[in-house]
């Protein structure tokens, strides 16, 4: 896609991160920046911003002897701004192998019965995601591998695919801290040395090549211009 190609649609990009100065909300700048390059219209989603409430309520629970329910107008706002969408890209903190509960309640509430799912063909049907998660682990650490399955298993398989999106992806960025850490078997947090100057932009320099591959990976196996 180039970037006279006004005709890649839009994506919802969604920040769950509390201090605008992460390496999470950094690396979803980022990650919007090159979307827009692609053509895409770039709509954000600062969920801690926002002062979203990801804790479910009443209004919000599903009925499930009516699929038509209306939900508080906080959740229908947020699922316009999702219908708008023919791409979201999510980036968050992995918290416990897992999406941080900012995110998690995001979707607990908007992705909903009648909408995500409980239809033939769900109205999010079609559409693509990419999950961007920073994890503090290094690359090389074992537990990596286990991570990748959890949060493709929950993100992808669990939810995605589940609403009907045609397209899910996880992009799992290691070495997310400034300073490596792992827990040894006698379950100590061993908290590494953190790097300086130059090393110290490298490392930067590759964490932010790998996040953009992803994105670059995300857009190559898009659906033909709509
Ligand atoms: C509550 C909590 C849980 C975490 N769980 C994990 C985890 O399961 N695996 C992991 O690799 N890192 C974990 N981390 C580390 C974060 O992924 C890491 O601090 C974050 O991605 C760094 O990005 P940020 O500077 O944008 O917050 C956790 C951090 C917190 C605060």
């Amino acid at each position: 896609m180039t970037q006279q190609d006004s005709h890649a649609g839009t994506a919802l990009v969604v920040v769950a991160h509390h201090r605008t100065d992460s390496l999470t909300a950094h690396t979803a700048r980022r990650a919007a920046a090159r979307l827009e390059a692609a053509g895409y219209r770039v709509a954000l989603l600062d969920l801690h911003a926002e002062g979203f409430d990801p804790r479910m309520n009443v209004a919000d629970q599903p009925d499930w002897g009516n699929r038509e329910k209306r939900y508080s107008e906080e959740t229908h706002a947020h699922m316009r701004r999702i219908l708008d969408a023919d791409a979201i890209v999510a980036v968050f903190p992995v918290y416990w192998q897992s999406v941080p509960a900012l995110l998690k309640g995001w979707i607990d509430r908007v992705w909903n019965y009648g909408f995500a799912y409980g239809r033939s063909r769900p109205r999010l049907a079609g559409k693509r995601i990419l999950w961007l998660g920073l994890a503090g682990a290094p690359s090389d650490d074992p537990v990596v591998e286990g991570m990748q399955r959890v949060l493709e298993t929950g993100l992808s398989e669990g939810i995605a695919f589940y609403c009907g999106f045609s397209h899910s992806t996880v992009g799992l960025l290691t070495d997310a801290e400034e300073r490596p850490q792992r827990v040894d078997p006698e379950g100590n947090l061993l908290i590494g040395e953190a790097v300086a100057g130059a090393e110290r932009a490298a490392q930067y320099a590759e964490f932010d090549r790998r996040a953009e591959e992803f994105v670059e990976k995300f857009l190559a196996e898009e659906p033909a211009a709509l």
